[in-house]
């Protein structure tokens, strides 16, 4: 197999994350590095035996690259991504969101579509086993026809002050706890639920904290299939962890708790409790599929509380909670030249340029909604 040939652009947290992951997987050889702040280029090239550019465009006419990870602040992924695809690249690893308005999304992805690239966008939630969990249960029914969502992902307030240290209010004002963390939300909620799609927003925001880029935003989501969710993201939060991630999904017969990275001493973990006409085998072979696929998941039949603990219903739980460490999906994924590689089977394909553009255009609408105050319906539903 031949070597894949690495260029990120962006050497600051990500791409530093994706240069040293690519550098360590045999599949790949990161050779260009290329960042405004040159020095920074260099410092990450020096670590991953690359050649540290300044711009884009400059490690393009360098380096023969096959796959471009572009790491670039929220606003700045256009221009890169752009570069790569005129560059001729085979892939595009693009970090989340693709982009923060839907016409550069649109912009990038008839770009890739016409030079036929392979897009993906890293949506690196999907990777974590109480997500992935929540998938197979969802898709397979066990908890019935989806009815609601509630998801709420906050960052500690240090991050709008301090996680790009100096730069941090500029990076931040650019972007909002829609962009960077609803993304998430958005993007997990449609992986869930697919092939259900937004098809109407409402949305507030809060600004009275933090001055330069909103305190929160907090919406609701209509879907096509009748479906109703809340998201919320804040980046007020006063909490010990860097990050706290809840979501709950009630079905017609089951519903789902996962809680990731709790504030306040709360435990991280997530349960399911099952449609309560599945069988114990049914129950089983749901938990059985779960483990084969490296979750480690307990399941029992408990005292249905739902009918007064006369019948017995399946209930799953996450005995510990984690996420996939090899992190070679998108290298792989390169290699095999497919959406979906030997080592991400069953859970659908890996997040690509479509479903961030599908994320990109719920996102906008729902900052739409909130500067108007007005519900905002997506085009073409
Ligand atoms: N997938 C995830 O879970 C996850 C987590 C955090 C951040 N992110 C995303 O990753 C992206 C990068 O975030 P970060 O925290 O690494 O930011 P960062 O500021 O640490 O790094 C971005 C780097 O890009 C450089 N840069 C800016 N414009 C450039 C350009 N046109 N050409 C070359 N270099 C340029 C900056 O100098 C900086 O060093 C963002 O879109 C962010 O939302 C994803």
């Amino acid at each position: 197999m031949q070597t894949i040939r690495v260029g990120v652009v962006g050497a600051g947290i990500l791409g530093t994350h994706h240069a040293q992951t690519c550098a360590a997987n045999e599949l790949a050889k990161v050779t260009g590095i290329a960042d405004l702040r040159f020095e920074q280029a260099q410092k990450l090239a020096d670590k991953v035996q690359a050649t540290p550019y300044t711009t884009a465009e400059q490690m393009f006419a360098g380096e023969k690259i096959d796959l471009a990870v572009i790491a670039t602040p929220d606003p700045f992924h256009k221009e890169p991504f752009l570069l790569a695809v005129d560059a001729g690249v085979k892939a595009i690893l693009c970090e989340k969101p693709l982009a923060t308005t839907t016409s550069d999304a649109e912009e990038m992805m008839l770009a890739a579509d016409r030079a036929k690239v392979r897009v993906f966008v890293n949506y690196a939630n999907r990777f974590a086993w109480l997500y992935m969990a929540t998938h197979h249960i969802v898709q397979q029914g066990y908890i019935g026809k989806p009815v609601y969502g509630e998801a709420r992902l906050d960052d500690n307030i240090s991050v709008p002050y301090r996680l790009w240290g100096d730069r941090s209010k500029d990076w931040t004002s650019v972007s909002s706890t829609a962009h960077f963390l609803l993304t998430h939300v958005v993007d997990l909620l449609h992986w869930f639920f697919a092939p259900a799609r937004v098809e109407a927003v409402y949305a507030i925001k809060h600004q009275e904290i933090l001055g330069f880029t909103p305190d929160l935003y907090d919406g609701y989501l209509f879907w096509n299939n009748g479906m109703k969710s809340r998201v919320k993201a804040e980046w007020i939060k006063h909490i010990e962890n860097l990050v706290e991630f809840y979501v709950c999904l009630g079905g017609a017969t089951g519903s789902i708790v996962a809680h990731r990275r709790p504030g306040y001493g709360g435990r991280e973990g997530w349960r399911a409790m099952l449609d309560s006409q599945l069988s114990t085998d049914a129950v089983q072979s749901a938990a059985r599929w779960l483990s084969e696929n490296d979750l480690p998941i307990k399941s029992q039949m408990i005292p249905d509380p739902t009918c007064g603990g006369e019948q017995q219903r399946g209930y799953l739980e996450l005995e510990k909670p984690g996420e996939r460490v090899d992190d070679d999906l998108f290298l792989q994924a390169v290699a095999e030249d497919t959406d979906t590689p030997s080592n991400w089977q069953g859970f659908g394909p890996l997040p690509s340029g479509e479903d961030g553009l599908k994320t990109v255009r719920v996102i906008s609408a729902l900052t739409a909604s909130a500067d108007t105050g007005q519900m905002v319906k997506l085009a073409g539903i």
